[in-house]
């Protein structure tokens, strides 16, 4: 096992022997970019300061004898002979990130309850999609407009995609996905798309707030901050109607294991087994906070669910440039009616 030190922001991940630095570092929750993984495109370039790598398949195409002279590496395709250190530019804004139109493979569709599928998508071959954790994606489908969903995991394996879809009440598309879409169908995906994902640098708190499957996102942030290591607090607030829209048991497990993550689930229209909080979520965020000065929000799920979260909390302190949300219909900037 080896170290990696990137000197630009100071991050260090450990790499398998054989595993290459791209890899690695994926499976660290560091992105580094990239594009076509195979040495060809140059996107990944990295400068190597000290340590000593190799090419398993010979130098790739991508780097010229005066790169390799400068020192310059490709991590999607370079293992590591000793502790590394080099320097890359990591992501962590959209604005350095391809949007893409990908084939993909239907691996998985699972019921989570009667309103709620997980699909898995599996980006087939060489290909790969790189997103930021809470970013969406576009459904194709030949029959359909393209329509919306969040990527519900983390970046750390960018050929498989997974989505937890509401079914509406006479929504063409989510009729299709529950009563006729097959494992093993093929789709077609566009994106990352939108503005809503993990400010990874920040070192504020943070108060997740998700309605109904906007879980989703906030699953996929939740994990790639776990997989970063980090220690801020996260405060999750999950609103549903009832108990078995919780659809996942994830946030308590999380909660229950480390002490930096809090998860506190709201019914709207909860029976009388119900013990917990209940209300509209953003209500619950309201009654626990004194002020919202020093967090960060995110907020994700249905419109209304959203534009309440921004309306109040800037009333209890909140900075509106610290808050960020996807509206599962329209994207809603705080302000506005
Ligand atoms: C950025 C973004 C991310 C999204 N991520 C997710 C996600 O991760 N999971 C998920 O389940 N959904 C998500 N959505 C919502 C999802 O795109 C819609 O639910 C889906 O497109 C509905 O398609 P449909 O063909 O079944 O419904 P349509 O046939 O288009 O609509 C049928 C009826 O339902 C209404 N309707 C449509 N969508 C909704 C809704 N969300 N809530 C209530 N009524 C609605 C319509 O106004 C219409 O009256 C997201 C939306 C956006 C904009
Ligand atoms: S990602 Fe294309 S050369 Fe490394």
């Amino acid at each position: 096992m080896f170290t990696v030190e990137n000197q630009v922001t100071g991050h260090h991940f450990k790499i398998e022997p054989g595993e290459t630095i791209l890899d690695g570092a994926m499976s660290n929750g560091i992105g580094l970019p990239y594009g076509c993984r195979n040495g060809f495109c140059g996107k990944c370039k990295a400068t190597l300061i000290e340590g000593e790598i190799c090419y398993e398949a010979g130098t790739p195409p991508a780097l010229s004898a005066e790169e390799i002279a400068d020192g310059m590496i490709l991590p999607c395709k370079c293992q590591a002979m000793t502790d590394l250190s080099i320097v890359v530019t990591e992501l962590e804004s959209i604005a350095d990130i391809e949007v893409k139109t990908l084939p993909c493979k239907v691996a998985k569709i699972e019921h989570l309850n009667a309103d709620v599928a997980k699909i898995i998508l599996i980006i087939p071959g060489s290909e790969s999609m790189q997103y930021l954790s809470g970013q969406y994606i576009d459904l194709i489908h030949p029959d359909f407009e393209p329509r919306a969903f969040s990527i519900a995991n983390a970046p750390h394996n960018t050929g498989v995609i997974e989505l937890h879809v509401r079914l509406i009440s006479g929504g063409r598309f989510t009729h299709f996905v529950f009563n006729e879409l097959q494992e093993k169908s093929l789709l077609k995906i566009e994106g990352p798309k939108g503005h809503f994902y993990l400010r990874e640098h920040s070192d504020k708190p943070i108060i997740m707030v998700a309605g109904g499957t906007g879980f989703g996102p906030v699953k996929a942030m939740v994990e790639h901050t776990l997989e970063l290591g980090s220690q801020r607090d996260i405060h999750i607030y999950w609103g549903v109607r009832s108990k078995q829209d919780l659809y996942m048991s994830l946030p308590s497990e999380w909660a229950k294991e480390f002490e930096h993550i809090s998860f506190i689930p709201v019914l709207s229209m909860p029976d009388n087994s119900w013990k917990g909080r209940t209300g509209y979520v953003h209500e619950a965020v309201l009654a626990d906070f004194e002020t919202l000065t020093n967090y960060e929000v995110y907020a994700c799920g249905p419109p209304q669910m959203v534009r309440s979260a921004a309306n109040t909390f800037v009333k209890k302190g909140m900075f509106e440039n610290n808050f960020y949300n996807d509206s599962f219909d329209f994207a809603y900037q705080v302000g506005e009616a």
